[in-house]
C-alpha cells in the first residue's frame, strides 16, 4: 500500500468463520448466477470507515438474523476478484441470539461437523480460510 493511504480505502470482504457447539456453518449462495449453488462463510463488504469487527456483525445480522461477535482474525488475507481482499474472523452467536435463517443471499445454511467439513462444495477462494479454521472446531469457541 502506498505510505499514507487511509485503511479505509482498502476493499476488504470479511467473513464470518461462525463456530457453535463445535460445528462451522456454512452457507449456500443462491446469487449471483456464477457463485449460486456454492457455499460460503457468511459476510460482506466492509463499508468505508466501518472496523471489519463491526461489518461482520451487520452483515450476519443482515443475512442470518443473527446477534453475533467476532472472536478472532483468522491469520491471512485471499484475494478476491480485484479489487477486494477476503478477511476471515471466528465469530459466536451471543447468548439469545435467534438461529440463523437464510434471509438474503443465501438459500440453505448447513452447520457442519469436523468430520463433515468438505462435503460442502466451499467458494474456491474461501477455501484456504476453512482450511485455517478446521483445525479450531475442537479447540475453538463452543
Ligand atoms: O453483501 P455484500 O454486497 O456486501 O457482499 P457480498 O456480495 O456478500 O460479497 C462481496 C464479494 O465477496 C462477492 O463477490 C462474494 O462472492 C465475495 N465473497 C467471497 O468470495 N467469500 C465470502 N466468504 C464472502 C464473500
Amino acid at each position: 500500500m502506498t505510505p499514507g493511504t487511509p485503511m479505509t480505502d482498502r476493499t476488504v470482504v470479511v467473513g464470518a468463520a461462525l463456530l457453535d457447539g463445535g460445528q462451522l456453518l456454512a452457507a449456500r449462495r443462491s446469487a449471483p448466477a456464477d457463485l449460486a449453488g456454492r457455499w460460503e462463510l457468511p459476510g460482506g463488504k466492509v463499508e468505508p470507515g466501518e472496523r471489519p469487527e463491526d461489518a461482520l456483525v451487520r452483515e450476519l445480522r443482515e443475512e442470518l438474523g443473527i446477534e453475533a461477535e467476532a472472536v478472532e482474525r483468522v491469520p491471512g488475507q485471499w484475494p478476491l476478484r480485484a479489487p477486494y481482499v477476503l478477511q476471515v474472523w471466528t465469530a459466536r452467536l451471543r447468548p439469545g441470539s435467534p438461529a440463523p435463517r437464510p434471509l438474503q443471499d443465501h438459500d440453505e445454511l448447513r452447520w457442519l461437523t469436523p468430520d463433515r467439513i468438505w462435503e460442502v462444495d466451499w467458494l474456491d477462494q474461501d477455501v484456504p480460510a476453512v482450511r485455517e479454521v478446521s483445525p479450531r472446531l475442537t479447540t475453538g469457541p463452543r
